[in-house]
């Protein structure tokens, strides 16, 4: 039977996963490749170190990425470090040296699209990406290829798992942030720097993967307007689940009248929708195609055999040429114009859940709507509770739900009532998803 020759680069968590799928279930490869996919090389930082694979005898883990440069045999390389440097450049070096790559960075196509696809396509050669997003969940293949019948209109996604692992504790077991912080890095969900995941950077590194691939809009992810979970106070997961809701860290791309909606935020889902109902670490992303209509897809996004199971499968589309035939035609990050503009978020429409902690005193609710009247802000519905003491004074949570308005006003709005006297810091402006 034809072999063909691969390599892996980086052998952690996920590269380890790798090595297992290929040398304990080589059988597997075989049934959907027609091929062996022969393990050749696998470079690690520190030979020394211990890992929980256990590799054939003639199979020695080594340090010097030339064997794999130099050796023309191997075809096809799973190029699994992490990072911007030396991740940029080892996967330069690979595509130079002939190799097609399987890469589960979306740190490194988020920032180095363009390049790292350009050299890709001049060099006639591919890179597969599937585990960059959402891990196990084959999102891209879908996008890219099951729904590209569709004009895809909008895509909400669930997109770091971290971040749903610690609204799940803190909502169903009453978790403190710190706490459930420190058991997903346990889990292994977290990135090396988890700040990435809390403050949504790591959701908008795959939003702008998404975006391009959904809409072709060519976004930097840092200009990505994005709000994490990391200020996210337990009193408004407590609200949202006394009006209905869950909130989840929500990837927004959708299609409006002037351009594409582009966020990352924490958002009000009522419950009972799919994506209310994703919990843990689990990631989802909701897809509506103009033909197809509402897609769901549910998965592990994070984690060792699920990203493996993405990182393989690519593995096996490059070895037997899928993956050129829809690089060639799919032109990612190409110097093509971008096909859709971002809007201006100030311009977007949409529901807002606002949490105001103000004093308890006639005319303060009245001069607080009062506020969102001027504003064109409409008010669906109100929820103010029995006062607690502060060390000024009486204040009581003033919850607010808003009809349909426009994301400017409310935040002109908000900015205005938090001047007022009768104020406390701290207030609240959610996204409702409707
Ligand atoms: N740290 C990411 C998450 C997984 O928590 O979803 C890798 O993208």
């Amino acid at each position: 039977m034809e072999k063909v020759k691969v390599a892996i680069v980086g052998m952690g968590t996920v590269g380890s996963g790798v090595a297992r799928l290929l040398l304990d279930h080589g059988d597997r490869v075989i049934r959907h490749a027609g091929k062996i996919l022969w393990l050749e090389e696998v470079v690690v930082r520190d030979v020394k170190k211990r890992r929980d694979v256990e590799l054939p005898e003639k199979l020695v883990p080594t340090d010097d990425l030339s064997r794999v440069y130099k050796n023309d045999e191997i075809k096809v390389v799973a190029h699994l470090v992490g990072g911007l440097e030396p991740a940029r450049t080892i996967m330069i070096e690979l595509l130079k040296s002939g190799k097609d790559v399987v890469t589960a960075n979306k740190a490194l196509l988020a920032e180095h699209g363009p390049e790292l696809f350009d050299l890709a396509r001049e060099l006639g050669r591919s890179i597969a990406f599937e585990a960059s997003v959402a891990g196990g969940v084959p999102i891209i293949a879908n996008i890219s290829q099951c729904l590209s019948a569709n004009q895809i209109t909008s895509l909400r996604g669930i997109l770091n798992g971290t971040s749903n692992f610690i609204v799940s504790q803190m909502e169903e077991v009453g978790a403190s942030y710190a706490d459930a912080l420190k058991e997903a890095q346990v889990r292994g969900f977290a990135e090396a720097d988890p700040t990435l995941d809390v403050d949504g950077s790591d959701a908008a590194q795959k939003l702008a993967i998404l975006a391009h691939l959904a809409f072709g809009a060519r976004v930097q992810w840092d200009e990505i307007p994005r709000v994490g979970i990391d200020q996210l106070d337990p009193a408004d997961l407590a609200y949202a689940q006394e009006l209905g809701y869950r909130i989840k860290l929500i990837a927004t791309a959708q299609l409006r009248e002037h351009g594409l909606e582009l966020h990352v935020s924490p958002t009000l889902v009522r419950s009972g929708q799919p994506l209310a109902e994703v919990r843990e670490a689990y990631n989802a992303i909701s897809v509506v195609g103009d033909a197809v209509g509402n897609v769901f897809f549910h998965g592990l996004g994070a984690g060792q055999m699920p990203t493996a199971s993405a990182v393989v499968a690519d593995m096996i589309d490059t070895a037997v040429g899928r993956t050129a035939l829809t690089f060639r035609t799919l032109q990612l990050w190409s110097q093509a114009e971008a096909r859709v503009a971002v809007c201006d978020p100030q311009t977007l429409t949409g529901r807002y859940y606002l949490r105001f902690t103000v004093e308890d005193h006639p005319g303060v609710l009245a001069t607080i709507t009062g506020v969102l009247g001027r504003h064109g802000i409409s008010i669906s519905s109100i929820i103010q509770h029995e006062a607690s003491q502060d060390e000024n004074g009486s204040v009581v949570p003033l919850v607010i739900m808003t009809h349909t308005v426009l994301a400017g006003a409310t935040a002109a709005a908000v900015a205005e009532i938090d001047r007022l006297l009768c104020v406390r810091p701290g207030s609240v402006r959610l996204r409702v998803l409707s």
